[in-house]
């Protein structure tokens, strides 16, 4: 546990404290709406991805905190964040998020555990023999490390890259390339013997895009769904991130359609690392962030509409942490900041916490 934040239970008694002295008036005002307070109260998880920032920024924290049911490790548990070498597992980041995470009371979902991305050079060396060795040990260190403090594991992420040309669709790299897509099946059933709690996932990019990528990755991630439960491979939900493009072609009726398609196949859907790319939008931020918000609300509301869906997570909560606020996908415009998120750089709410709040709560009636 680090002692550096102070828990939901602890402020909590803190108030309690107060109002017993006198110092917060009798009848209190109704606790303040969150995110979180209102995805409740519709049957759906909310959170947020997650990293090193809550530990050097306590507002920050505190937003999570008070938000958030629900987060995502964002990078601390991919596989070249915590084997850099091969002689050594730097577990350290991963830790502190969990436990930030369980001293808050906010479920945890661990992303992820097989990526044919994020491979250390290290990694890409190794005989296809080692490498299964490799992917068996890594599961079975992972899983029984954390087992009882997550929520759902992503087991693999991003099993699709119909660019890579390689026969069903499958994204290449080094797990695909040493067992073909039966890494999938093998790594489901592995993680079931090991946590017989966790939910198991699938988490799949680009479906929400009505683009070639997305179009090419939809019908495969359906047909994968199915062969997998025909053959009574455990999995509990997949996975939509939802990093919306409206640069792109995007089709909401239809997305909602297809998570239809999707949950006739009895699998829980989340909607795991949504955020919206303003690159296309208007130049100035107030209209922007309305136009981000129009968005949020489009989908949310197609989405949401599918009783599947139990869980909405953002990637990141502020835009001044988002991964568009990286040079490398930052907007190629001088002084473009992109404002994806629900809260801006100073942590304040934006309209777009609005349209989020109002999907939330309209599933909710
Ligand atoms: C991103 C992280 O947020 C960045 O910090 C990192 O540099 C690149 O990866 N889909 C995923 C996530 O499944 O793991 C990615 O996270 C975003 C896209």
């Amino acid at each position: 546990m680090n002692p550096g934040f102070p828990s939901r239970r602890r402020l909590l008694g803190l108030a309690a404290a107060a109002g017993v002295c006198g110092l917060v008036p009798r009848v209190q005002a109704a606790a303040p709406e969150t995110l979180g307070s209102i995805a409740a109260r519709a049957g759906l998880l909310y959170g947020a991805s997650i990293a090193a920032e809550v530990e050097s920024d306590k507002d920050y924290a505190a937003l999570y905190m008070r938000e958030t049911a629900i987060v995502t490790t964002d990078y601390a548990m991919k596989f070249d964040a915590l084997r850099p070498t091969e002689e050594q597992i730097d577990f350290s980041g991963a830790d502190r998020i969990v436990a930030f995470a369980q001293a808050n009371g906010l479920l945890v979902r661990g992303h992820t555990l097989i990526w044919n991305e994020n491979a250390p050079a290290w990694l890409k060396r190794k005989s296809s023999a080692e490498i299964e060795r490799i992917f068996d040990s890594h599961i079975e260190t992972m899983v029984t490390r954390y087992a009882g403090k997550i929520h759902s594991w992503d087991v693999v992420n991003e099993p699709f890259w119909p660019d890579h040309g390689k026969p069903g669709g499958f994204r290449d790299g080094p797990w695909f390339a040493a067992m073909g897509e039966s890494y999938v099946a093998r790594a489901l059933k592995r993680v079931a013997s090991l946590d017989k709690e966790a939910r198991l996932v699938i988490n799949e990019a680009h479906c929400e895009i009505d683009n070639g990528w997305g179009k090419a990755i939809r019908p495969r991630l359906l047909m994968l769904t199915e062969r997998l439960r025909d053959q009574g491979v455990p999995l509990h939900a997949v996975g939509l991130q939802g990093h919306l493009q409206p640069q792109w072609a995007y089709d909401d009726r239809y997305f909602r359609a297809y998570l239809e398609r999707l949950a006739r196949l009895s699998v829980d859907l989340y909607i795991t690392e949504m955020d919206v790319n303003d690159e296309s939008f208007d130049p100035d931020p107030a209209r922007r962030d309305q136009q981000v918000a129009w968005r949020y609300g489009d989908f949310l509301n197609a989405v949401l509409s599918v009783k599947a869906v139990k869980m909405v997570v953002n990637w990141q909560l502020s835009d001044k942490y988002s991964w568009y606020a990286d040079p490398a996908l930052a907007r190629k415009i001088k002084g473009w900041r992109h404002r994806p998120l629900p809260f801006d750089a100073a942590l304040a709410r934006k309209p777009a916490w609005q349209a989020m709040a109002d999907a939330f709560a309209a599933r909710g009636r």
